[in-house]
């Protein structure tokens, strides 16, 4: 059956042609009613048949029709071609006066800005900077260390161990900087001085204050003649020139394994000058570094004579420095990533 509904083949093609994204739709619209098969081109093709009365005026309304296809069309792809032009004449334009984008720098984080500025000080006063695995052998630590298997001491540490490779070959996540100590003093001859900052971990319940890790500084100084006063000594002036303030310190009795006498350093609270307050937990002292007395067995360990050597050897809560420094209250934000709070050093 030919469709005489001129108007109605006009309106679609309208909307069709209307409608079309690219050239090539325009051009399968073109052959759906143009092409060797198109309607219009059937309707043509078919006019012989009709009775001759109404020949010549279908006939030029076909005509009729058939131009506006072909004009319509034409006019699409015009209009679809300029502003495909002009679409790639914008894309590949550079307005020079246009303000640049501000590249965004970064800043170190204040773990790494703070620990430069600790080794700084520490190397000022001839320490070397020594750094140690984060995986560990239980003879470097806790061995070595004089903690032997079934010392209550083990305790101290919640360790995060690794699955077995090897048989009788444990290994674990360093619970502190002091396995470095043995590292180093196994291949350095005295007399020596060093610090080791770096990472550690234990297996503990995060809050405030601990996190599964955590940082420490090391330190570790062998000579001939060393005594707790060189220990005092140093440390307090690291604080000295750390919170560039007179710093008063004192030392507590401690205990750890591999230090004899061992002992806690505290210093005098910066903000209420010992009179108690928040910071210091109402104590007027803030604990900052456990250390001592490098224990015999510990130099026995690394053949050193502990009859010729001497040493101190002290472990600095590394995170806690920091957060003093700045104020920050929960140790878990300097390993949260959060910009919000690293953008404020
Ligand atoms: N390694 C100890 C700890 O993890 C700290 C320490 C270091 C104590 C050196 C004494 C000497 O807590």
């Amino acid at each position: 059956m030919i469709n005489f509904d001129f108007q109605a083949i006009k309106n679609k093609g309208r909307k069709e042609i209307d409608d079309s994204q690219n050239l090539e739709e325009l051009d399968e619209i073109w052959r759906r009613y143009l092409g060797k098969k198109g309607e219009i081109t059937h309707i043509l093709s078919s006019l012989k048949d009709l009775p001759k009365e109404k020949r010549g005026e279908i006939g030029k309304e076909t005509n009729l029709l058939k131009k506006f296809f072909e004009e319509e069309i034409e006019k699409a792809k015009r209009e679809l071609k300029n502003r495909l032009d002009r679409e790639s004449v914008k894309k590949s334009f550079i307005d020079i006066t246009v303000p640049g984008k501000k590249i965004e720098t970064g800043h170190l984080h204040p773990l790494t800005s703070i620990r430069m500025e600790v080794e700084k000080i520490f190397e000022s006063m001839g320490f070397s900077i020594v750094e140690g695995p984060h995986i560990e052998t239980e003879w470097y630590n806790f061995d070595a260390l004089n903690i032997p298997k079934n010392h209550p001491a083990r305790d101290l540490w919640d360790t995060l161990w690794l699955k077995e490779k090897q048989k009788n070959q444990k290994l674990l996540l360093r619970t502190h900087t002091s396995p470095v100590q043995i590292r180093y003093m196994e291949k350095n001859n005295p007399p020596l001085r060093i610090i080791v900052p770096g990472r550690v971990f234990r297996h503990e319940s995060s809050n405030v204050s601990h996190d599964i890790q955590f940082h420490q500084i090391e330190g570790l100084m062998v000579d001939k003649e060393i005594s707790v006063a060189d220990f005092k000594g140093i440390t307090e002036e690291f604080l000295k020139r750390f919170f560039k303030k007179k710093i008063i310190t004192r030392l507590r009795p401690g205990y750890f394994p591999f230090v004899e006498p061992a002992f806690e350093i505290d210093f005098q609270c910066l903000i209420c000058n010992g009179k108690g307050c928040p910071t210091c937990r109402q104590e007027g002292w803030i604990e900052i570094c456990p250390g001592g007395m490098v224990h015999p067995n510990v130099f026995k360990a690394v053949g050193l004579n502990p009859k010729e050597w001497q040493g101190f050897a002290f472990g600095i809560g590394f995170d806690r420095l920091v957060m003093m420094r700045y104020k920050i209250e929960d140790i878990r934000l300097l390993f949260s990533g959060d910009l919000r709070f690293l953008k404020q050093f």
